[in-house]
């Protein structure tokens, strides 16, 4: 989704492994939490999402939309932790995301890519219904809604709602190491947090890095000023109604 996720996930494992850089290194992210919905035909070593026989907790990574989840989720008040980011930095994010990965659906331009994202026309569903959905369930339901913005403005302050929503109480020190251990400029450089260890076929990173740019704004370099207009027209239309709001710059 290019939200953040794996940024998310990179600050649990370490919560979890209370601040162990080692332990947080012994595999990949999507092997370390798998993808429930991955089930690769592909020769990739990628934990599939299906074959669970993890210990308990279980952290597990879905992309998928709320009407998609399994219901047991619910039933069981799984807790669940959303990331969200504004729309403009997502479609730019996605877009070269799109380049690396042949799996992915193609678009040739950006223009291109704008015009299916604001028709859903999008991998997971549309981001529109995607975004909304579960912030329709965060107060039915145990779901702590994050935003990448918020990460990027006070990350002391969104990790410390994480240790909460997670139980956890750690040192001051561990909390510190937490915070410099998941940046961007350090998960940048290691390889079992940046998708380095992937085949090339799978995501060629030589075009463009999955840990790309990692800043709030970046649309504005991307976008021309009447992609914006009618970006802003259709986001207004399609988000009529929610309370849900975003910052698309900080
Ligand atoms: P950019 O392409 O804008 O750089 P996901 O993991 O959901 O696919 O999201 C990927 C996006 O999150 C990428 O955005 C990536 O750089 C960014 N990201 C990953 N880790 C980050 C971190 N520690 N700090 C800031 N941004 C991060």
């Amino acid at each position: 989704m290019r939200h953040g996720s794996t940024w998310v996930q990179e600050i649990v494992d370490m919560i979890q492994n209370d601040g162990d850089v080692k332990k947080c290194q012994r595999t990949n992210t999507y092997n370390r939490q798998p993808l429930i919905e991955w089930k690769s035909l592909s020769p990739l070593p990628m934990t599939q999402g299906l074959e669970l026989a993890m210990p308990f907790p279980r952290i597990l990574k879905t992309h998928l939309s709320v009407q998609m989840l399994p219901p047991s989720f619910w039933k069981q008040n799984t807790k669940i932790i959303y990331v969200a980011r504004n729309a403009k930095d997502t479609v730019v994010s996605y877009h070269h995301f799109s380049k690396i990965v042949p799996l992915l659906p193609k678009s040739n331009t950006l223009e291109e890519f704008i015009e299916k994202f604001m028709d859903g026309k999008v991998l997971w569903d549309s981001w529109y219904d995607h975004v909304k959905g579960r912030w329709n369930q965060k107060d039915k339901h145990s779901v702590l809604y994050l935003f990448y913005e918020d990460m990027k403005e006070n990350p002391r302050q969104e990790i410390q709602k994480i240790l909460k929503f997670l139980e956890k109480d750690l040192s001051e020190e561990i909390f510190n190491k937490i915070i410099y251990h998941t940046s961007f400029d350090i998960m940048q450089q290691n390889p079992m947090a940046n998708y380095g260890t992937i085949p090339k076929e799978m995501m060629d990173q030589s075009i463009s890095p999955f840990m790309r740019k990692g800043m709030s704004g970046d649309w504005k370099n991307h976008f021309t000023i009447a992609q914006n207009e009618k970006f802003d027209e259709e986001h207004k239309k399609k988000m009529a109604g929610t309370t849900l709001t975003f910052h698309t710059e900080i």
